[in-house]
């Protein structure tokens, strides 16, 4: 065949991804095995019932036909609604642009903020999609640590340090994926002042914004000088419980949504008609949102409860979000090892932190979308696992 074009070729480098250790394990479970998956971040219930019904009743109606590019009308204003919630701040549904899942939303938002050659920064432990958008779209960028030992929140001064004269783009995710930090007004505050010093656009991937735990969720789309330079990445599949639907959106200033409504006209002409009218009851009245949010709620206190006293292994970040981080240093400092040898004794399948990036090199990330018994059963064989691995290392 002829050459592909270095742009598709380069998004994802060659080699290893960090998903080995889950999709080994998901064989296995499909295969029979009774192996635990706290490796990855879907939901273990199905999507709000009455969610489902509103599709099926849009199905039935004849929702089948193509809408407006940048969302039917009343779902971009059932999306501003959320976003005002979500950021605090008054939003006009022509500051929104409806996206298949908060994905296409962090491409818009990549794609409208950098030309190639351009520089961003991102915060490592990142989301395992953050590298290759910015590749997408031509970019260079530069890591950020946010350290263990801060709760894995970001210093304002390493964000500055990396700044360069071709820096156009900061990234920032709260409540975190994978850390589960959620990020506090000082941070915040902090990183908007650096935006508005070096005049940086800043995506604020704020998908998990309604589980901040016990901490109250700061955009920082809200603060001053901020509405004009932030992008915030929205999406149902988590809040909602949609995540198979894919249905996001992007929160921006009007005149760069206008810009961007031509990016879905080559890219998905639209969104899907039934799934846009279920999204818009869904929205209009939050089906399952607090439910969610509770669920997740509960087993975060449910397995922190069970890892506590735990000897060599410390909880980090995890006030918020769907995932708990363990630091294992004390055990292993190969994060892959530990987690491919916990899947081989103890058939527990996790996510090794450097899936994530190199500052979360001697984590693993817990995924709390399993049932509290799962997850307490989970912690068990955990504690026994880091006892005998201990126990093997040092009397080697
Ligand atoms: C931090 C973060 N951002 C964005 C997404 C994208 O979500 P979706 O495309 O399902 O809306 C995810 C999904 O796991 C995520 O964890």
């Amino acid at each position: 065949m002829p050459n592909p074009s270095s742009r598709i070729s380069g998004i994802t480098p060659h080699g290893k991804d960090g998903w080995e250790v889950h999709f080994a394990a998901m064989t296995r479970k499909q295969a029979g095995e009774d192996i635990m998956m706290l490796s990855v971040g879907d939901h273990d219930f199905d999507t709000p019932a009455q969610t489902v019904e509103a599709c099926v009743t849009a199905v039935r109606q004849g929702r089948h036909h193509y809408t407006q590019l940048a969302g039917l009308p009343r779902l971009r204003a059932a999306m501003a609604a959320i976003s005002e919630q979500a950021t605090g701040l008054l939003t006009r549904p022509d500051e929104v642009i409806a996206t298949p899942g908060g994905q296409l939303a962090l491409f818009a938002a990549a794609q409208a903020t950098l030309d190639p050659g351009d520089h961003a920064i991102m915060i490592a432990p990142y989301y395992a999609t953050y590298p290759g958008t910015f590749r997408a779209a031509g970019a260079e960028f530069t890591v950020v640590e946010a350290r263990a030992e801060d709760g894995f929140e970001p210093r304002a001064e390493a964000i500055e340090a990396a700044i360069r004269d071709n820096t156009r783009t900061l990234l920032i995710n709260t409540p975190n994926n994978p850390t589960g930090a959620v990020y506090s007004p000082d941070t915040l505050e902090a990183i908007a002042a650096v935006c508005r010093r070096h005049d940086l656009w800043l995506i604020s991937d704020e998908v998990y914004w309604t589980l901040p735990g016990s901490k109250k969720h700061v955009s920082p789309r809200a603060l001053p000088g901020m509405a004009e330079r932030t992008l915030v990445v929205n999406s149902m599949s988590k809040s909602h419980g949609m995540t198979g639907w894919r249905i996001g959106w992007l929160t921006a200033p009007a005149d760069l949504v206008a810009r961007l409504v031509s990016l879905n006209l080559v890219t998905t002409y639209g969104l899907n008609d039934f799934v846009s009218r279920a999204a818009i009851e869904a929205l209009e009245n939050a089906y399952g949102v607090d439910e969610i949010a509770e669920r997740y709620a509960t087993r975060r206190k449910a397995f922190l409860d069970a890892t506590r006293g735990f000897n060599d292994v410390t909880v980090r970040g995890s006030q918020g979000g769907m995932y708990v981080m363990l630091d294992i240093s004390a055990v292993d400092f190969d994060c892959e090892q530990f987690a491919w040898r916990l899947l081989e004794t103890e058939k527990v399948a996790v996510m090794p932190g450097l899936s994530f990036g190199e500052a979360a090199r001697s984590h693993v990330r817990i995924s709390l979308c399993q049932s509290e018994d799962v997850l307490r059963e989970a912690a068990e064989r955990l504690r026994r696992f880091v006892a005998s691995y201990g126990e093997r290392r040092r009397s080697a």
